[in-house]
């Protein structure tokens, strides 16, 4: 079985941190969300993976080479970006060799899914093509279908305003397609496979459709992408501290599960860490300093006395002493907040920015 992931698109939600990585490279409890996509996928029998890439693509390439968990990984790169259907299409020379039905990801999902049971429905409704749905609160973010008792999707909308939403079913970005679908994808451009295929695809009868609970987020939004963090933590770490190699830990240091900590790093004495905290690799957090609800990328450096709370800290950043980052926050990559700042309520730091003075209402520092 072969599965296409569509790894391209530049995350413009998650910046600043998709300025310097795609968002499949983003750090979920420490490892980036594509090696838990990867897994998943491996467990189920999936052998190939069609890597869809553009934006950034060599960062993708660099981390995962040509294979990773029995996994062949090949690359399909867009000269420019073809959106969630385009890629498909292109990539058909790398999926279109057998008769079997594929897989296609969106790659900034993290889910509990078990992929073959949606491939059973498929095959058992002889379907051109099945969606894993999930349902939630405010459909409005996503592609909602309304279905019959047989699982046939009747009618597949995108992003409806809210009142015009058919159901609270939405499109989980998880599929299993068959080959007669390259035949409904425009060659050489942009094309949105929600908005000109699926509609065509229920018109003419094929389109299926599965539901399923458990563990479903879509990272593309800052919130989220925090809330995906602690679900993980949660599994990996919520009864002791995941300690990463050689991290160290020194005295009077108080850490309230789930934490997970990240090889190399240095935890200075009476710090307190927790709950909900993922401290990268090679981070030092310095004496007296308070973390919790937040993400801490590899190589940062906390000085100490400071006050980190539902905050993203990206790469390399250098964070003074006193410092308060609270709010959603975000740093961006090798940025520096200076002794004594304080930044809350949403504030984002472009990389590589020094800040002097403290900020208070949403805004983002270029
Ligand atoms: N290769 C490639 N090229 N990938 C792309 C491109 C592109 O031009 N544009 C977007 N992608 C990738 C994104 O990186 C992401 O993994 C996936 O395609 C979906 O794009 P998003 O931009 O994240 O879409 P969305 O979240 O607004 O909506 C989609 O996902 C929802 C579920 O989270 C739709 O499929 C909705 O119907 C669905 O409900
Ligand atoms: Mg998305």
């Amino acid at each position: 079985m072969r599965a296409l992931i569509l790894a391209g698109g530049f995350g413009t939600r998650l910046r600043p941190l998709s300025c310097t990585r795609p968002k499949l490279m983003f750090p979920i409890a420490n490892r980036p969300l594509l090696d838990w996509v990867l897994e998943r996928l491996s467990k189920s029998g999936v052998t190939r993976v069609v890597l869809a890439v553009n934006y950034m693509a060599d960062v993708l390439r660099e981390n995962f080479g040509k294979s990773k968990y029995g996994l062949e990984i090949v690359y399909s790169l867009e000269k420019k970006p073809l959106g969630t259907g385009g890629p498909i299409k292109m990539a058909e020379k790398f999926l279109g060799d057998t008769d079997e039905p594929f897989f296609v990801l969106n790659g900034d999902i993290l889910s509990s899914m078990d992929y073959s049971e949606l491939l059973a429905a498929h095959t058992s409704h002889k379907a051109d093509a099945t969606l894993a749905l999930h349902e939630v609160d405010d459909p409005s973010r996503f592609g909602v279908v309304e279905m019959n008792g047989n699982e046939q999707i009747l009618r597949f909308v995108e992003k409806p305003k809210k009142e015009e939403a058919p159901s609270k079913l939405v499109n989980a970005g998880v599929y299993v397609l068959n080959h007669t679908v390259f035949d409904l994808i425009p060659s050489d451009r942009k094309v949105s496979i929600e908005r000109e295929v699926f509609p065509v695809l229920a018109g003419s009868g094929g389109l299926y459709g599965h539901k399923f609970n458990g563990v479903w987020i879509d990272i593309g939004k800052p919130s989220d992408y925090i809330q995906a963090n602690k679900i993980v933590l949660d599994e990996i770490a919520s009864e002791k501290p995941f300690l990463g190699k050689g991290a160290k830990v020194r005295s009077r240091v108080k850490i309230i599960p789930p934490v997970a900590i990240g090889s190399g790093a240095i935890i200075e004495d009476d710090v307190c860490i927790g709950p909900y905290v993922s401290i990268g690799n090679d981070v030092t957090v310095g004496k007296g300093s308070r973390i919790q609800d937040s993400v801490i990328y590899s190589k940062a450096w906390i000085d100490k006395f400071s006050s980190i709370k539902g905050a993203i800290i990206g790469e390399g950043a250098i964070i003074g002493s006193w410092v308060k980052v609270e709010e959603q926050c975000i740093v961006g990559d090798h940025a520096v907040i200076n002794d004594n700042v304080t930044l809350t309520q949403k504030v984002q730091i472009c990389p590589s920015k020094e800040v002097d003075a403290s900020i208070f209402e949403p805004s983002t520092v270029m």
